[in-house]
């Protein structure tokens, strides 16, 4: 069974206050997804192996640590996960970015696939699904099972507020897939929005609504 990280950093939980109001307008609501995606990009690399190596420093020779290991992969899905590349990017910038577009069919609420565009390398890499929302977790599972049939053997999933029923989703087709989140919120709604979520992540951060 993968495990749930729900990251409980003050600052991470005073942004999603404000990434919630309604009242936050397009500008700071895509602030401050940038900036609670740079804070859970800090977070989510706490296991990155290191290796030691030598250095000078002006005084003296140093044994120093440096990242080992694999390389990383941020794949968003389109449109909303867009929002959060560029927060993760500051802290990860040599990652290489694969995109999935998905989009839900409002009557099924399934995901339909209408663009893959992937690093070459993806299954050498760590790979980092990112999208604010994690609702039905259709999107998502299939995301990530789109990327395991081209390849893709370390993925773990990144989103801003998730619902109970998404998470089951997602450990259930993918259990080797952990997942990173700010919030778990209560329910889904008849529309498949999360309650009380933050509303359309794609509309709030494009201002398309
Ligand atoms: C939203 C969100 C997720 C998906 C979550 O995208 O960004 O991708 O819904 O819902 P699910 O867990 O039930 O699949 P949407 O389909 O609205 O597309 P958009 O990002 O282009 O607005
Ligand atoms: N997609 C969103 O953007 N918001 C939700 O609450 C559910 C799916």
């Amino acid at each position: 069974m993968s495990r749930v990280y729900v990251f409980d950093h003050p600052l991470i939980q005073h942004k999603i206050t404000f990434i919630r109001d309604k009242n936050t307008g397009t500008k700071d609501f895509r602030e401050l997804v940038d900036e609670v995606a740079t804070l859970m990009a800090y977070e989510i690399t706490r296991d990155m192996p290191l290796e030691e190596t030598v250095i000078e420093t002006p005084v003296a020779p140093c044994r120093s640590r440096v990242l080992a290991g694999k390389k990383v992969g941020l794949i968003p899905i389109l449109r909303a996960g867009l929002g959060m590349v560029e927060g993760i990017l500051k802290l990860i910038p040599a990652a290489k970015v694969g995109h999935i577009g998905l989009y839900r069919d409002p009557h099924t609420l399934k995901p339909v696939e209408y663009f893959a565009k992937l690093p070459t390398d993806i299954q050498e890499r760590d790979l980092i699904v990112i999208d604010p929302m994690l609702a039905t977790g259709g999107s998502a599972a299939a995301a990530i099972t789109a990327l395991k049939q081209r390849g893709a053997k370390s993925l773990k999933l990144m989103c801003l507020v998730a619902a109970p029923e998404g998470i089951e989703l997602v450990q259930k087709e993918h259990p080797d897939v952990d997942i990173f989140v700010a919030a778990v919120d209560d329910c889904l709604n008849d529309h498949g929005y999360i309650v009380p979520g933050l509303g359309d992540a794609g509309d709030r951060l494009f201002g398309t609504k």
